[in-house]
């Protein structure tokens, strides 16, 4: 595959904890050493605004915040996103790599929070025809195993106050959607050690020729 002309999007997901932090730092020392031009991302979040926003989604005092106006946020903040920062760097032949995205929305909003695939898809039309990953890595732990592995949930962060049920369908929904993309999600066994993730990992992108 010639990346100079056609650039890649690869997106990385999973349940909180699932090792996302952990595989992109070893995946970018990796892309570092083959020479292969990219960038780093996440969601929500990647350009300033799209950072504002991703603070007043996670701000712990917003309690009140409804599911929809929860939802639209987070379109709001990947359009910014998108425009901004990936379609750019993608139309200039680069890998683009993105912490979360789309199956977040869908994962999150639409089946954990019941808000339905068609809203969600509704609300994000936008990336769902101008920018969807060629590539998305599942990071396939269940939320129990993660947040073992974590020490627990993180105090300050309204998410990860939600309970594990929450987190349970969250992970039911990243499981649906696997076999729903199976073209493009690919299940990774994020449950054994980090360089075994890893390794699963360089063998996915070698099977798509993606280096
Ligand atoms: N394969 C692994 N085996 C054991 N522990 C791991 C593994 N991968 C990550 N961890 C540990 O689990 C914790 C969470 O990992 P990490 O921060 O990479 O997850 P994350 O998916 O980015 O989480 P978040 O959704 O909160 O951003 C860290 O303490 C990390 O060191
Ligand atoms: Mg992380």
């Amino acid at each position: 595959m010639d990346m100079s002309k056609k650039g890649y999007f690869i997106t990385l997901e999973g349940c909180e904890g699932s090792g996302k932090s952990t595989q992109l730092k070893k995946l970018e020392e990796f892309l570092k050493n083959s020479g292969v031009d990219f960038v780093f991302t996440r969601e929500p979040g990647g350009t300033p605004i799209a950072e504002q926003i991703r603070k007043i989604i996670l701000d712990g005092n917003n309690t009140a915040m409804c599911d929809e106006a929860e939802a639209l946020l987070y379109a709001s903040s990947r359009v910014q996103h998108i425009k901004e920062k990936i379609l750019p760097a993608k139309n200039q032949g680069k890998i683009v790599v993105c912490d979360r995205y789309i199956d977040s929305s869908f994962a999150y909003q639409a089946y954990a929070r019941g808000l339905g695939i068609e809203f969600v898809k509704g609300v994000n039309v936008y990336a769902v025809e101008n920018c969807m990953p060629d590539l998305t890595l599942f990071l396939d732990i269940s939320p129990e195993d993660a947040f073992a592995r974590k020490g627990g949930a993180d105090e300050g962060d309204r998410l990860e106050q939600s309970g594990i049920n929450f987190h349970k369908k969250v992970y039911e929904g990243y499981k649906t959607l696997a076999n729903d993309y199976s073209q493009r999600i690919v299940c990774i066994d994020a449950k054994k050690g980090a360089d075994e993730v890893f390794d699963q990992i360089v063998k996915v992108l070698k099977e798509r020729e993606i280096i």
